[in-house]
């Protein structure tokens, strides 16, 4: 990964990702979370303060240590048991049919096989258990979807390979995801290039 994307880009994303405008965001996303979750993309656990207590606890997947070292003081102040539970969400060490509920925010941009970890949640989570996500991706208006286009080698190259471009509904459907709820807007304070935000639950069959 090297020592920018190991000790530059964690610290970047975890002050761009605390932008006051997101957390109603995370609030949301985070709000019925139940039971065994695992969150894939932990980052610097940016969603910890927003855990609801009807959660018993969190499989946390994050290949950069950094992030994890930066949630420490997160860590620390929540009641919520959360364990490093994996590196890669495109391979994930979870038994089959394990959690009740799933959190991604802002991480299915980055992964550079999105279906494979669509995949790999499908299989940990049990039948009808729900996926809670917020992903910026293709925005709705072909203007912006314009610049998207032009930008996203920039993007990539300069945010570990983040993509702008990525249907966000249409991979979760394709991985065999059904869309309980959804709410497509731009996101207030960022460029509509990379805050074209898809929230909502997708549940798993
Ligand atoms: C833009 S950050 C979002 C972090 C966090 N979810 C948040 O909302 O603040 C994307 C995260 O995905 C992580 N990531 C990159 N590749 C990954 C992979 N293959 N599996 C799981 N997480 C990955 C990155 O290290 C980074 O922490």
């Amino acid at each position: 990964m090297g020592l920018y994307g190991e000790h530059v880009l964690p610290r970047i994303i975890n002050v761009s990702c605390a932008m006051k405008a997101t957390e109603p965001l995370r609030r949301r996303v985070c709000a019925g979370l139940a039971g065994d979750v695992v969150e894939i993309g932990f980052g610097s656990g940016l969603n910890i303060p927003f855990y609801p207590d009807s959660i018993a606890q969190v499989a946390a997947v994050e290949p950069v240590d950094l992030g994890w070292k930066l949630a420490g003081k997160r860590l620390g102040e929540t009641s919520v048991p959360v364990r490093r539970s994996g590196l890669d969400g495109q391979s994930l060490p979870l038994a089959d049919d394990s959690f009740d509920t799933a959190l991604s925010t802002w991480t299915l941009c980055t992964i550079p096989d999105v279906a494979a970890a669509l995949r790999e949640l499908r299989r940990v989570l049990k039948p009808g258990g729900t996926l809670h996500f917020v992903e910026h991706g293709l925005a709705p208006d072909e203007p912006v979807r314009r610049w998207q286009r032009r930008l996203e080698p920039i993007q990539k190259r300069v945010f570990g390979g983040c993509h702008l471009t990525r249907p966000v509904v249409e991979l979760l459907t394709a991985a065999g995801f059904t869309i309980a709820e959804l709410d497509v807007f731009y996101q207030d304070g960022a460029p509509k290039v990379v805050g074209a935000d898809s929230l909502g639950i997708a549940a798993s069959s």
